[in-house]
C-alpha cells in the first residue's frame, strides 16, 4: 500500500481516500463519488475495525460483504480497494492507541468509551499506509468527523478531511449497515429518530429555542413508538460538543436509540436563522 502511494505521490497525483468498515450502502457510495471527484487515485479502505468495538458490542455479527463491496467500489471508480490483515493492522503485543482528550467526554464516546479511540487508532494507522492528500468522512457520523479534523490538526497530518453531508432512504431515515438488523417492525418505528430532527426544527422555527423542551419533545415523540430506547439526545455546540441551553447560534442536536439491539444514530444542525 505504502509503496503504490509513494509511486502515486512521485507522480504528482493527488490521492484521496475512503475509509470503511465495507458492507457499502449508497451512503458509502457517495463518499467513494466525492473522493473521485477530488483525487486523481482513489483508494477506498475495508476494514471491520476491531479496536473501535466494546466486548459485548457487535464486531463479529458486524455485516460483511466483500464480493460486493469490491464490484460496488470498482464500479464507482476506486483505483485500489486496500483490505488490510486484522493481524498485520494490530500484530501481537500492539500497544500504541491516539485518544483525544475532551470530545470523546460527550454524546457517543460515554456509552462506547473505546469507540473513538479505535477510530483514531485506525484512522492514524490507515492515514500513515494510505499517505493520502484528501479523506473523505461521513457526516452521519458527526463526532467521529470532528475528532478526526481535531486529530488531524493536532497531530500535523496534511491531509484535507472531507465532511459528505448524511444519505437519507426516501422515508428519512440515515443509511447505515446497521439497518440491515432491523426486522420490518423496527424499521417502521426507526423513522422516529429522524421524525424527532424534525420536530426539533420545527418548534425552533415556531419560536422555542429552550434546548431542554426540544429535547424532551423529541424524547417524547421517540418513547412513543415501541421497542425504542433512548441511549442519548443532546444539543450542543458543534465545534466543542459541549450541551447549549438555548440556541441562540447554530447548535448540533446528536442522538443515539437502540432499536431492540440495533444503536442507531443521526443528527442535524439546528440553526435559528
Ligand atoms: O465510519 C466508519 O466506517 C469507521 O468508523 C472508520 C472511519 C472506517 C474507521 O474504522
Amino acid at each position: 500500500m505504502q509503496e503504490h502511494s509513494d509511486l502515486m505521490r512521485g507522480l504528482g497525483r493527488t490521492i484521496a481516500f475512503v475509509p470503511t468498515m465495507g458492507f457499502l450502502h449508497e451512503g458509502h457510495l457517495s463518499l467513494i463519488r466525492k473522493g473521485r471527484e477530488l483525487g486523481d487515485n482513489l483508494i477506498v479502505s475495508i476494514f471491520v475495525n476491531p479496536a473501535q468495538f466494546s466486548p459485548g458490542e457487535d464486531f463479529e455479527s458486524y455485516p460483511r460483504n466483500l464480493d460486493r463491496d469490491f464490484e460496488l467500489a470498482q464500479k464507482e471508480g476506486a483505483d485500489v480497494i486496500f483490505i488490510p490483515d486484522g493481524k498485520e493492522l494490530y500484530p501481537r503485543n500492539f500497544q500504541t492507541y491516539i485518544e483525544l482528550e475532551k470530545l470523546p467526554n460527550h454524546l457517543c464516546g460515554i456509552s462506547r468509551p473505546t469507540f473513538l479511540k479505535g477510530v483514531a487508532t485506525v484512522v492514524t494507522k490507515l492515514f500513515n499506509l494510505v499517505k493520502p492528500h484528501i479523506a473523505v468522512f461521513g457526516e452521519k457520523d458527526y463526532q467521529q468527523l470532528i475528532v478526526i479534523r481535531r486529530m488531524v490538526r493536532d497531530l500535523n497530518f496534511e491531509i484535507n478531511i472531507v465532511g459528505v453531508p448524511t444519505l437519507r432512504e426516501p422515508d428519512g431515515l440515515a443509511m447505515s449497515s446497521r439497518n440491515s438488523y432491523l426486522t420490518p417492525e423496527q424499521r417502521i418505528n426507526a423513522l422516529c429518530i429522524y421524525k424527532s430532527l424534525k420536530k426539533a426544527q420545527e418548534l425552533l422555527e415556531g419560536g422555542v429555542n429552550d434546548a431542554a423542551s426540544i429535547i424532551n419533545a423529541a424524547s417524547g415523540l421517540i418513547k412513543s413508538n415501541e421497542g425504542t430506547n433512548i441511549d442519548y439526545i443532546s444539543i450542543c455546540d458543534p465545534e466543542t460538543l459541549a450541551d447549549m441551553e438555548t440556541i441562540n447560534r447554530p447548535a448540533l442536536m446528536a442522538l443515539a436509540v437502540k432499536m431492540g439491539e440495533t444503536r442507531l444514530i443521526d443528527n442535524m444542525i439546528l440553526n435559528p436563522e
